[in-house]
C-alpha cells in the first residue's frame, strides 16, 4: 500500500518528509518522491529505488517550509520514475500525491481530459488533471475539491499543493487512511500516525468524504455536505511507539522477540473478558453458527480459530476473502461473520465487510490496528495487543490473534452453555472465572517462550533449507494449519517455493517431486496422529528426501528416519497453534536474510494490501 505525507511549519520540510516516509517505507514500495515550495516555485522530485536514495546531496540542500511526499506500491501502471508520485496537472497548476484507487478513472478522463497528453499510466495524474480542469473554471480551491469528490469512485487519500498557494496544504480522503498531525507551529498529514510521531502524538482522524487543508498554524475541515467540522485531537503517545530496530538488525527479528509479549498483553486485555466493551453477550446468544474470512496469515489464524469454535461444537466455516467477494453466499441472520486483519485495511477484507453490511449480516473484526478501517465499518472490534507490525511478513499478530480466538471460542462456550458439565454451570460467575483461568494459563506459556532457545535449535538448517529445490510443510488438523503459515512465512521472504500439504495428501500426487533435493518439514503436535505422520516420513525418506519433525514428543526423536529434531515445550493441546509455529518464523528469517534478502521488505509485497 502506498504511503503520503505532507509538512508545513517554520522548520525544514525537507527533514520531515524524509523522516516521514522512512517511517511509512513498511507499507511496502518501489518508489519515493516529493514536491515542495522553495522561494514560490513548486518542485517536484521523484525517483525509482529506496528513499534513502532519493534523499540525495541535492534534495538535503533544499531548505522549504512547505511539502508533501509519498512511498508508491505499483498498481495502476509498472514501477518507473513517470508513474511515481507526486503528479502534476498539464499546466503545474496542481500537484499531489494518492494512496488508493480511482475506480472511474477511465470514465472521467474520456468525458473531462480529452485531448490533455498524460505523461504517466496512473489514475493520479488523471485525478491532478481534473482538479485542475474545475480550478482554472471556478478559481476556488474547496470548491474544486468538492466537485472532484463528488465525482471520485473508489478509495483515496490526497495530499494536494496548489501552485498558487505556498501556504496550505489541502486534502481529501475516502476509505484509504488519512491523519492530520498537530504540532506547535506546524501540521503534518500522513496515511498514518507514524509518519510523525518524533513530532507530535496529537492527531485528528479524517473520515470518508471529508476534506479541507492545514497550514502552519490552523486547519480547515468540512462533512461531505461542506459543513465546517470540528474533530476531537486524540493522543497516539498510548499507542505502543515503535522504536527503532533496536539492537536487531530487522523488524522481524524484533517483532519475534516480542512474540511472548503480544501473547501476553493480548491475553491481559481480555482479562474479566466482558469488560471489552465490544462483548455483547446478546450478541453471541443470537448467533448460530461463524464464518470467518481473511487473507494470508490471518486467514491461516482464522482456519485455526474454525478448529477452536468446532472444537467446543459450534458451526464454524472460514474463507479467503478474495473467494468470500465472489463465492454464492447462503446470508442467515443467525451467523456471526468475523473478519481477521492485522492491519485493518486489507481491501479484499474489507469488501467483504462492506459486503456482509449490505446484507444487514453482524460482523465482528479482530485486528492489531485499533484505529484502522476495519474497525470503523464493523460491528464489533475485538482488538489484539502486539504492538506495532512493521516487517512485512507477519509474526506476533499471527500468535496474537491465535490467542484471540481461542479466548474467543471458550468464551462462546459458557455463553451458549456448550459442554459445559453440569457441576460447572451451578458455580458462581462460571465463565469470566473460567475466562480468567485460561487467560492465565496462556500468559503463563508466553513467559516459557525462550526465542533465543529456539534459534539455537533452527539456526543450524539454515544452509539445508537453502539448498533445497523444493520445501515442503506437512501435518494433519491444526498441523496442516501451521503447515500452511509456515510456507507461507518461508516463501514470502526467502522466495523458495514451499508448499503446504496434509500429511495424508502427499501420496495422492505430490511425493512425485519427492527426490534428494527435497527437504520437507513435519509438524506432531497431537499424539493420536503422529503414528499417520510417522507412515509419510517414511514415505518420504524412501524416495530419499530429508524430514524434520517439530514437535513436543522427545520420543520421537528416535525414530530412525527423522534427519532432525526441532523440540517444542509441552502445553495443552489448544496452545500448540500459538507456539508451534515460532520456529519457522525465526527459521524463515534466517534463510531470507542469509539469502542476502530484506526479511522487512520482500520484494513484490507490501504490509497491507489496499487494492483488490
Ligand atoms: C503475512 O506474512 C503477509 N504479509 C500477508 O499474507 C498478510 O497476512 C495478509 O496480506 C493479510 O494482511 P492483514 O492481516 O493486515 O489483513
Amino acid at each position: 500500500m502506498c504511503g503520503i505525507i505532507g509538512y508545513i511549519g517554520e522548520n525544514n520540510a525537507i527533514d520531515f518528509l524524509h523522516y516521514g516516509l522512512k517511517k511509512l517505507e513498511y507499507r511496502g514500495y518501489d518508489s519515493a518522491g516529493v514536491a515542495y515550495f522553495n522561494k514560490n516555485q513548486l518542485t517536484v522530485y521523484k525517483k525509482v529505488g529506496q528513499v534513502d536514495n532519493l534523499f540525495d546531496e541535492k534534495l538535503l540542500k533544499v531548505n522549504s517550509n512547505i511539502g508533501i511526499g509519498h512511498t508508491r506500491w505499483a498498481t495502476n501502471g509498472k514501477i518507473s520514475t513517470e508513474n511515481s508520485h507526486p503528479h502534476q496537472s498539464f499546466s503545474k497548476t496542481i500537484t499531489l500525491v494518492h494512496n488508493g484507487i480511482i475506480e472511474n478513472c477511465t470514465e472521467l478522463k474520456n468525458k473531462y481530459l480529452k485531448g490533455i497528453n498524460l505523461q504517466s499510466e496512473t489514475d493520479t495524474e488523471v485525478v491532478a488533471n481534473l482538479l485542475e480542469f474545475f480550478y482554472l473554471k471556478n478559481h476556488h480551491k474547496l470548491d474544486s475539491i468538492k466537485i472532484l469528490m463528488s465525482l471520485l469512485k473508489g478509495s483515496y487519500a490526497l495530499a494536494i499543493l496548489f501552485n498558487d498557494d505556498c501556504e496550505n496544504i489541502y486534502f481529501l480522503k475516502n476509505r484509504s487512511p488519512l491523519v492530520i498531525g498537530c504540532g506547535n507551529n506546524c501540521n503534518f498529514i500522513s496515511s498514518d500516525t507514524l509518519g510523525f510521531e518524533k513530532y507530535t502524538s496529537k492527531y485528528i482522524e479524517i473520515d470518508d468524504f471529508e476534506f479541507g487543508y492545514i497550514n502552519k498554524k490552523n486547519m480547515e475541515i468540512f462533512d461531505k455536505n461542506s459543513k465546517k467540522i470540528t474533530k476531537n485531537v486524540k493522543d497516539c503517545a498510548n499507542f505502543q511507539k515503535i522504536n527503532n530496530k533496536m539492537q536487531f538488525e530487522h523488524y522481524m527479528l524484533k517483532e519475534i522477540f516480542e512474540i511472548p509479549d503480544a501473547i501476553k498483553n493480548t491475553c491481559e486485555l481480555y482479562k474479566n473478558f466482558e469488560s471489552i466493551k465490544i462483548i455483547n453477550k446478546n450478541l453471541f446468544n443470537k448467533i448460530k453458527r461463524i464464518k470467518l474470512i481473511a487473507c494470508g496469515t490471518s486467514y491461516h489464524a482464522s482456519l485455526i480459530g474454525e478448529k477452536y469454535f468446532r472444537e467446543i461444537g459450534f458451526d464454524a466455516y472460514t474463507e479467503i476473502a478474495s473467494e468470500f467477494l465472489y463465492n454464492k453466499q447462503i446470508w442467515q441472520k443467525d451467523t456471526l461473520y468475523i473478519f481477521i486483519s492485522q492491519s485493518g485495511e486489507t481491501a479484499d477484507t474489507l469488501s467483504c465487510v462492506e459486503l456482509c453490511k449490505k446484507h444487514n449480516a453482524k460482523t465482528l473484526c479482530i485486528t492489531n490496528v485499533p484505529t484502522s478501517r476495519i474497525t470503523k465499518i464493523c460491528d464489533y472490534t475485538l482488538p489484539i495487543c502486539c504492538g506495532p507490525e512493521i516487517a512485512v511478513a507477519s509474526t506476533k499478530a499471527f500468535n496474537g490473534q491465535v490467542c484471540s480466538l481461542l479466548v474467543l471460542s471458550k468464551y462462546l462456550q459458557f455463553i451458549k452453555k456448550i459442554n459445559i458439565k453440569k457441576k460447572k454451570l451451578n458455580k458462581k460467575d462460571t465463565h469470566s472465572t473460567s475466562i480468567n483461568k485460561l487467560i492465565s494459563k496462556i500468559i503463563k506459556i508466553s513467559k516459557s517462550i525462550n526465542i533465543n532457545t529456539f534459534i539455537r535449535q533452527v539456526k543450524p538448517l539454515t544452509q539445508m533449507v537453502k539448498e533445497s529445490k523444493n520445501v515442503f510443510f506437512v501435518g494433519k488438523d491444526y498441523d496442516y494449519v501451521l503447515a500452511l503459515e509456515s510456507a507461507l512465512k518461508l516463501k514470502e521472504i526467502s522466495y523458495i517455493n514451499s508448499v503446504a500439504y496434509p500429511s495424508g495428501e502427499l501420496k495422492h500426487g505430490t511425493i512425485s517431486l519427492v527426490d534428494n533435493n527435497t527437504l520437507t518439514f513435519a509438524y506432531i503436535t497431537e499424539k493420536k496422529l503422529s503414528s499417520k505422520t510417522l507412515n509419510v516420513i517414511n514415505q518420504i525418506k524412501s524416495r530419499g528426501g530429508k524430514v524434520v519433525v517439530i514437535s513436543p514428543f522427545i520420543e520421537l526423536q528416535k525414530f530412525e528416519n527423522i534427519d532432525y529434531f526441532i523440540k517444542l515445550p509441552e502445553v495443552n493441546n489448544y496452545f500448540y497453534p500459538i507456539i508451534s509455529i515460532i520456529p519457522m518464523q525465526i527459521l524463515s528469517y534466517y534463510v531470507s536474510v542469509s539469502l542476502g534478502n530484506n526479511p522487512d521488505k520482500p520484494r513484490n509485497l507490501a504490509k497491507s494490501v489496499t487494492v483488490e
